[in-house]
């Protein structure tokens, strides 16, 4: 059944990375078996088939690919098809050395690993187009074929790539942005340190340098390549397009990952699909619960698909303890309470060679159905198939955080006040407090329309572009309140200072002037007064605030700015604008956001304990989806005092209270 674009998808998927290309083909049979038995409604087939497709320039194999296509049809699992695009075979790097990336010391990579291409390389274009067009021709009409899934993790190893093509095609690209070398002097400083350019022919890589290179520059070529493995997509996704203009095309993300632009790339994926892998020790995993949401906001709140995660343990770690027991189901529902409308594994059948031998899977090397994990992902498939309900659901968030790339890669360039000012770490602490609130979050742009939200939270918006700090004034203008953080509003987009005091562009909006920074060394603490509720510390930074209109919440206690404003808070037409000079505990962030919380009427579903996490789905009907997942290792209660509520795993009813067990999850609809 073909999956309609944009639309609906007719189950919640459940599946995982298929690599039938690794197994005799009598195994095939019993994958088959064991796929329906645990509730498998499709598998990403053929990621790295490359090889296994073409066995040289100009020979194809796919009568393996048709047999097992079949196979699929007549067991009723639906292919997400992938183009074979992310590991070129051996006989390209023979052929065409020129297709191997280069690193910055302008050493080429090897072949005999994946992703081993250039995203430039004319080579690595026109022969994976040509596959694209064999698969899409021979498979348009298969009754198995429900979605494409071009490449996979682009950048995932190879991020940058210096080559002689690279640098050819940046000149085009900068031509292109700048038009004149003299607009790209302007927009690179290049008076300084004697970088002028004359001729577009003097322009090259920002490889490796004496010292630190050319901000502009360096920015720039991380757009060029975000901007070229897009283009390589772009490439295949357009052949899809022309062949098979009723399905979906998407290739799968890596959740908050530097090196692409998601958000300009989203404006070309039909479903965002990405994979997580969560540090099993690391606790409550609230930063795959941020990176859902985030994921989630590619589409304006599109649902999603976990295209890979892991039953057990991965192979990639120093050292890879497994999930315990219920842990993989809580993490499964806790991607659907954030929007997910699919659930997928790496990988189906764990391999028995090569580089991923030790890493989990949906049938590990048992080969059977007898093994802790598949009863567990078979218990888990089962529960799925009852949850249609929920698919096309939406959670409605009425707070978001703004998340830029440009921003992302602009603040963490060389030659900062401090190394430690780290965007997600930023980021994630507002949202960590916003998470122990149960309260959800959307992600946006920095131009995006805020109208929706009560609530928007810009941490470390350091780069402030073109139209932002005007649409972030119209917000608040209207009623909006907004909450910025310490080094922001200093640059322009091409990392050029915002002159006339910081944060110049949001000082008028903010209400206040910042004279001067004072980054702090690793250990080193000032403290936060804060008129009513104590003194708290805090670390990293502390800014130098003269106000100019706003009032100061907070002052610095130590140091020669004591009693100078920390935090301060400036009505601006008819909302409020924050601004946070420093880095304070965590505890205090959570009591602060708390605080704007409640004054906005803002507050989390249900009444639960500490290590429950509460999230909310609606569908198109209006009918609320309660999830509520208990990531401790007691038992816990959450109250019900709303009315009678059913449980949808379970189909018991519950009011009053319900007990979650360890590692427990609800999903509750109200009844009455
Ligand atoms: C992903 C990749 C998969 C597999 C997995 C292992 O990054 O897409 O092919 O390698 O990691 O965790």
């Amino acid at each position: 059944m073909p999956v309609s674009k944009n639309v609906k998808l007719p189950h919640l998927f459940y599946g995982g990375d298929y690599n039938p290309e690794q197994w005799p083909e009598e195994v095939w049979k019993d994958d088959m078996r064991l796929m329906n038995k645990a509730g498998v409604n499709m598998v990403s087939v053929g990621i790295f088939s490359w090889a296994a497709l073409q066995p040289g320039p100009d020979t194809y194999d796919f009568a393996w690919l048709d047999r097992l296509m079949d196979l699929m049809a007549e067991h009723g699992i639906m292919a997400d098809l992938a183009t074979a695009t992310a590991s070129p075979p051996a006989w390209m790097a023979k052929l065409h050395p020129e297709s191997l990336p280069v690193d910055e010391n302008g050493a080429r990579y090897a072949q005999g690993s994946r992703q081993h291409y250039c995203p430039n390389s004319k080579a690595f274009r026109l022969y994976g187009q040509r596959l694209v067009r064999k698969l899409a021709e021979r498979y348009k009409e298969h009754p198995a074929l429900a979605m494409w899934h071009i490449n996979n993790e682009y950048a995932c190893h190879i991020s940058q790539c210096f080559c002689d093509e690279c640098s050819r095609e940046f000149r085009v690209w900068l031509e292109k942005r700048y038009g004149t070398i003299d607009e790209l002097n302007a927009r690179w400083g290049t008076n300084f340190w004697s970088q002028k350019y004359y001729e577009w022919d003097e322009i090259g890589l920002p490889g490796k340098t004496p010292t630190y290179a050319n901000p502009g520059q360096q920015l720039d070529y991380k757009r060029f390549m975000s901007d070229s493995l897009l283009d390589a997509y772009l490439g295949e996704q357009r052949i899809l397009k022309e062949i098979t203009p009723n399905l979906p095309i998407m290739t799968n993300f890596m959740g908050a990952f530097k090196p692409l632009d998601q958000f300009e790339w989203a404006k070309h994926i039909d479903v965002i699909t990405w994979d997580s892998y969560p540090e099993p020790t690391a606790g409550i995993p609230v930063f795959a619960a941020m990176q859902h949401d985030l994921m989630r906001s590619m589409k304006g709140g599109q649902p999603f698909i976990l295209m890979e995660q892991v039953t057990s343990q991965v192979n990639w770690r120093q050292h890879n303890p497994l999930k315990r027991p219920g842990v993989m189901r809580l993490w499964s529902y806790q991607t659907i309470a954030h929007g997910g409308d699919g659930v997928m594994f790496f990988q189906w059948r764990q391999s028995g060679a090569g580089a991923e031998k030790f890493h989990g899977a949906m049938v590990t090397h048992t080969g059977d159905e007898n093994s802790r994990i598949y009863r567990e992902v078979e218990q888990l498939g089962q529960e799925l198939k009852q949850l249609d309900a929920l698919v096309d659901s939406r959670v409605e968030a009425k707070v978001a955080i703004v998340f830029d790339w440009h921003n992302w890669w602009a603040l963490e360039l060389d030659s900062k006040p401090s190394r430690d000012v780290l965007y997600l770490e930023q980021i994630k602490q507002y949202y960590q407090a916003l998470f122990e609130h149960n309260v959800g979050v959307d992600f946006v742009q920095p131009n995006a329309d805020l109208s929706g939200y009560k609530l928007v939270l810009a941490p470390a918006l350091y780069m402030v572009g073109p139209g932002v700090a005007a649409n972030l004034e119209s917000y608040v203008t209207n009623g909006g309140t907004l909450l910025t953080t310490f080094f922001s509003g200093m640059v322009d987009e091409n990392d050029r200072i915002h002159l006339g005091g910081y944060p110049a562009p949001l000082r008028k909006l903010l209400g206040i002037c910042v004279e001067e920074f004072d980054p702090m060394i690793p250990g080193q603490t000032n403290g936060i007064a804060v008129s009513g509720s104590g003194e708290y510390s805090c670390s990293l930074w502390a800014d130098l605030i003269r106000l100019e209109g706003a009032n100061d919440r907070a002052t610095f206690t130590t140091d020669f700015f004591a009693g100078s404003p920390a935090i301060t808070e400036h009505s601006f037409g008819e909302g409020k604008a924050y601004y946070v000079g420093t880095q304070p505990e965590a505890g205090f962030i959570k009591q602060f956001i708390g605080g704007l919380l409640t004054d906005l009427e803002l507050q989390a579903p249900l009444m639960a304990p500490a290590g429950v996490e509460l999230s909310v789905r609606t569908a198109a009907s209006g009918e609320r989806y309660i999830f509520a997942l208990n990531h401790n290792s007691q038992a816990a209660n959450i109250g019900l005092s709303e009315g009678v509520f059913v449980e949808l795993i379970s189909g018991q009813s519950a009011s009053t209270s319900l007990e979650l067990a360890p590692n427990g999850v609800a999903i509750l609809q109200l009844q009455q």
